[in-house]
């Protein structure tokens, strides 16, 4: 396992999910991490069990939607902690599982505003500071494989986890020689509650989705906790741009 020790991450939408497991599994190898969420109580419930396993992390305040948010949470990182080595784009929404046509204006800001709007906005605040350190630094971006692929009943969803690899590649050639690696991440259906949600509206969904899978199940958080950690890993420094797709073997075929 990579030791991250001396190294701050910051992961968004930490307090659930995918977004807790890379939390957790940071702390595990050494980072500190800074948490946030919308979601006060479990973004603060992620830092307790950090700290209840002897890690070290801090939680704050931060709607992916308002870039001054993401301003206000690197420099709480740096004030805190002085740096900021890592950053995850990882809060997001999974939106309203409606037929292209009846997706409407407001659908289609709101997600634009949480799943696209929150990792450029992210994404500017991190590059500003990792510029600043010779280090540089490492993002890793969550988008899907609904960012890979259509996604049917989502297309707004669809949309913005493709601009978010749009994002993640564009960012990665501007900073290729300023030390700063780009990565996205595209997970296929992963148990978390935004699945969760989408599985209780339409159970007979479940069994289809499991279908599309070759591996026959969803993921766990924890694996695609342990791929973004290995996208961040000082032995993996040559790798940038990259949309690492962990979905069981669904984009092989
Ligand atoms: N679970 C899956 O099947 C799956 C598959 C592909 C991609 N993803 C992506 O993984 C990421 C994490 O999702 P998850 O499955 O862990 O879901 P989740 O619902 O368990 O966690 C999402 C977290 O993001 C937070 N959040 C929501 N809106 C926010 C906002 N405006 N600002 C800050 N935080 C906000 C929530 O409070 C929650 O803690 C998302 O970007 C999602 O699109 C998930």
């Amino acid at each position: 396992m990579s030791s991250f020790t001396n190294q701050v991450a910051l992961v968004s939408g930490a307090g659930s999910g995918i977004g807790r497991s890379t939390a957790l599994a940071f702390a595990q190898s050494g980072a500190t991490v800074m948490v946030s969420d919308v979601n006060d109580a479990n973004g603060q419930q992620t830092v307790s069990m950090i700290q209840d396993a002897g890690g070290q992390a801090s939680y704050i305040h931060c709607d992916v939607a308002h870039p001054e948010q993401h301003i206000a949470a690197v420099a709480y990182a740096v004030a805190t902690y002085s740096r900021l080595d890592i950053g995850i784009n990882n809060a997001g929404i999974g939106g309203r599982f409606a037929r292209f046509l009846d997706q409407t204006i407001r659908d289609w800001d709101t997600m634009m505003a949480v799943n696209l709007g929150g990792v450029f906005y992210g994404m500017q605040a991190q590059i500003r500071q990792m510029l600043q350190q010779p280090e540089g630094g490492k993002i890793v971006n969550v988008s899907s494989i609904a960012g890979v692929k259509g996604m049917p009943m989502g297309a707004p969803y669809s949309a913005a986890k493709h601009g978010v690899l749009g994002l993640t590649k564009t960012a990665a050639l501007e900073f290729a020689k300023k030390n700063i690696r780009v990565n996205a991440i595209c997970p296929v259906y992963t148990h978390s509650a935004m699945v969760q949600d989408l599985v209780n509206t339409a159970p007979e969904m479940e069994e289809r989705m499991r279908r599309l899978i070759p591996m026959g199940r969803f993921g766990q958080p924890e694996e695609i906790a342990q791929a973004i950690l290995w996208l961040c890993a000082p032995e993996n420094a040559f790798c940038t741009g990259q949309a690492l797709q962990m979905d069981g073997g669904t984009t092989a075929g």
